[in-house]
């Protein structure tokens, strides 16, 4: 596989296949409103948590030199210079969302680290991938946003490797009370108000945040998604709560 941007392609994620219909969907519109602020406006209504969790997650990851590491919607490409900064591995980003991709260029660009990553625009539900194609797969913040988690993690687990690392990071709910309170005061109040003057596109995510991740976190609680993960030949090793479960991590092997 290609690991280089296209020659041909110097300013723009490369196309791999549509990513959906002729309508766009409800993800790529709700981050097409905050791609060139994204990473700035995440860190600060995260508290400066996003980077941390972020790194948690790619601290998981045990890489072999020159392994191929696909992360599943990239967005502006964190993950993905996260995993170029600390492993010596070759990386593919996919998203959906042009705009968040073409941030990510740019982030990549910058970091002169487009002979080691790769950006592709198409859907975690059909990955333009052969079968066993990578040593990890990783995915952050992406069951939300998909109609199907379970065949997502199917589709996810098909492009992985046996005996490879499927790792994930999501928004979770806080178990103990006070903590829980504070989650709602700041879900249900704080956000949508906060993000009112920051702009339209900051303010609809402010709106979304809270309902997506309660609603998420029911029909899918973290027993119900480890399952899906082993009903899919993912043997979990871990997971764990960052921010007293505020976000969760995860991260599992392929059987062989
Ligand atoms: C909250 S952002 C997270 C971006 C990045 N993973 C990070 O941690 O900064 C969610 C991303 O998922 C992408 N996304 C949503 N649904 C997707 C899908 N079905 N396939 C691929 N990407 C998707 C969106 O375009 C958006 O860039």
């Amino acid at each position: 596989m290609k690991t280089k941007k296209r020659e041909d392609q110097p300013t723009s994620p490369v196309e791999s296949r549509p990513a959906n219909t002729a309508s766009r969907t409800f993800a790529q519109d709700l981050f097409d409103g905050v791609a060139p602020s994204y990473d700035t406006w995440a860190q600060v209504l995260t508290f400066f948590q996003y980077l941390r969790w972020r790194a948690s997650l790619v601290s998981r990851m045990a890489l072999r030199p020159g392994n191929l590491v696909l992360d599943v919607c990239t967005g502006t490409a964190g993950v993905a210079l996260e995993i170029a900064h600390n492993h010596n591995a070759q990386i593919v980003g996919i998203d959906i969302t042009r705009s968040m991709l073409e941030a990510g260029l740019c982030a990549v660009e910058k970091q002169s680290l487009d002979g080691r990553v790769q950006l592709i625009q198409g859907c975690a539900e059909h990955l333009p991938f052969p079968d066993e194609t990578f040593d990890a797969v990783v995915f952050t913040y992406l069951l939300r946003y998909v109609q199907d988690p379970n065949a997502t993690i199917r589709e996810l687990s098909r492009v992985l490797k046996p005996g490879g690392q499927l790792l994930s990071l999501e928004f979770g709910i806080p178990k103990a009370l006070w903590m829980r309170a504070l989650w709602e005061i700041y879900n249900r109040v704080v956000m949508p108000v906060m993000t009112i003057p920051v702009s339209r596109g900051w303010h609809r995510v402010g709106c979304f945040l809270g309902p997506s991740i309660r609603g998420f976190c029911q029909r899918y609680p973290v027993d119900r998604l480890a399952a899906i993960w082993r009903e899919n030949g993912i043997t979990l090793a871990e997971m764990r709560g960052l921010l007293h479960g505020v976000a969760i991590v995860m991260w599992g092997t392929k059987e062989k």
